[in-house]
């Protein structure tokens, strides 16, 4: 059992104060480290440490797993978890979570902004100023209210992104493999043709699975509208640049905005080199979507209280990699969480090692995932310390955890 007033926390990549403001309100000791570790200081680091939280830059990889002797929980405080090795930490009953939703919202805003300016040409009339120019003419540039925003990918953006735009008087259609459910008056439209024939603006927000590399190439904008604008938030490798250069400098679409490429420099002194650089009426950001102080804040204070949760419940909703069980609590209660191999009557054998003990369950979930399943049971009173042992014992015991 893990004694709540001697939870070490080890936080990498200057985590968000909030982090460490939501975990050392438990009780937990937070030691807060500005940048990341390489794979052999993480090693050295890690001896003891109960929660680990990184960003994008430290690598978990199966060996620091190895080493880490007490690692009950990884948060990692951005979006993506492919920096940790993901099966090496279900097969040592480590859950890991993440922050999938966190800046969804700073994403959004960013969109509509930039809807907003390339519609009003805003990027050509500031360089104008910035070069002397007064030019008051009226001419390309609109209002977005009416005009008809086509979202491809309805997920956490696209259907927020569909809410707002609509709440602002633009007319919503969108387009998604799967079968989603319309918000407000959106329309869905069948296939990915009849939306981008139909849309005066076109956003991508689909998510960067294998299949959704270059899928938005020459074909695809040569469907779009004559005059029509172009966004991708989404993922660098959604969409071929030459293809897009072309569209814009023949003058078929009026703009775009791009937040996201298919090379992005790995530091800050890196040039930034892509086909699209000097074209007028487009507008391109350095992959900062979701980068607001809010959406910093947000992912600090989700993530620690999905560690915390985890530590203290046993509570499992949202994780990465183990089966989702979150078991309402009960006063009075001891709870234990068993990890174990997802194979037949692993259920039935801790129930008849509870029973041989005499121990009452008061409460109990189940659900598993791919090889995993993770069961959490409530008992009442006393038990002796053979039943920890004999339910440790199992074959199928990937982890045993008593909580309380
Ligand atoms: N620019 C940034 O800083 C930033 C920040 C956050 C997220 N993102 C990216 O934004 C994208 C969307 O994020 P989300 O949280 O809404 O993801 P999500 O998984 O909730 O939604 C993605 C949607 O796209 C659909 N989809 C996938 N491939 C498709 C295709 N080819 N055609 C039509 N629909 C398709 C999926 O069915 C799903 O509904 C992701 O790629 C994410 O990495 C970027």
């Amino acid at each position: 059992m893990i004694d709540q007033a001697k939870v070490r926390v080890l936080l990498l990549e200057s985590i968000h104060p909030d982090a460490v403001t939501r975990l050392e309100a438990n009780g937990y000791e937070v030691e807060s480290v500005r940048n990341a570790l390489d794979e052999a200081e993480l090693i050295e680091r890690i001896d003891g440490v109960h929660l680990l939280g990184i960003r994008s830059k430290t690598r978990v990889s199966a060996k620091v797993l190895e080493a880490a002797n007490s690692l009950v929980a990884i948060g990692a405080f951005c979006i993506g978890t492919d920096q940790i090795d993901l099966p090496a930490a279900s097969r040592a009953g480590i859950a890991v979570f993440n922050a999938p939703f966190s800046n969804t919202r700073s994403v959004v805003e960013l969109a509509l902004a930039e809807i907003i300016a390339l519609t009003r040409r805003l990027t050509e009339k500031n360089s104008g100023m910035h070069s002397g120019v007064w030019d008051k003419a009226a001419e390309g540039s609109h209002e977005i209210r009416g005009r008809r925003i086509g979202i491809v990918g309805y997920g956490n953006i696209g259907t927020q992104l569909s809410v707002l735009a609509e709440s602002i008087g633009m007319q919503v259609s969108f387009y998604d493999t799967a079968d989603k459910l319309a918000l407000g008056n959106a329309r869905r439209c069948d296939s990915l043709d009849e939306l981008l024939e139909s849309s005066d603006i076109i956003t991508l927000h689909v998510d960067g699975r294998p299949g959704n590399a270059g899928f938005f190439g020459a074909e695809q904008f040569a469907r779009m509208t004559k005059g029509a604008i172009f966004l991708n938030l989404s993922r660098g490798i959604v969409v071929d640049h030459v293809a897009l250069r072309e569209a814009l400098t023949s003058g078929h679409l009026s703009g775009a905005a791009v937040d996201v490429f298919p090379k992005e420099p790995k530091g800050r002194g890196d040039e930034f080199v892509s086909e699209l650089r000097g074209l007028p009426n487009v507008i391109l950001t350095p992959h900062i979507g979701g980068s607001t102080e809010e959406a910093q804040s947000d992912i600090g204070n989700f993530v620690a209280t999905k560690l915390a949760s985890f530590v203290q419940e046993g509570n499992t909703t949202l994780s990465v990699n183990l089966p989702s069980v979150a078991l309402p609590v009960q006063e009075g209660m001891s709870r234990i969480g068993h990890v174990h191999l997802n194979t037949p009557g692993v259920l039935a054998q801790v129930n008849s090692i509870l029973a041989d003990h005499k121990v009452n369950v008061e409460g109990q979930l189940l659900t598993t995932r791919g090889e995993y399943g993770y069961l959490v049971t409530d008992i009442s009173g006393d038990y002796a310390e053979d039943v920890l042992e004999q339910l440790r014992a199992m074959d199928q015991t990937v982890r045993l955890r008593v909580l309380a």
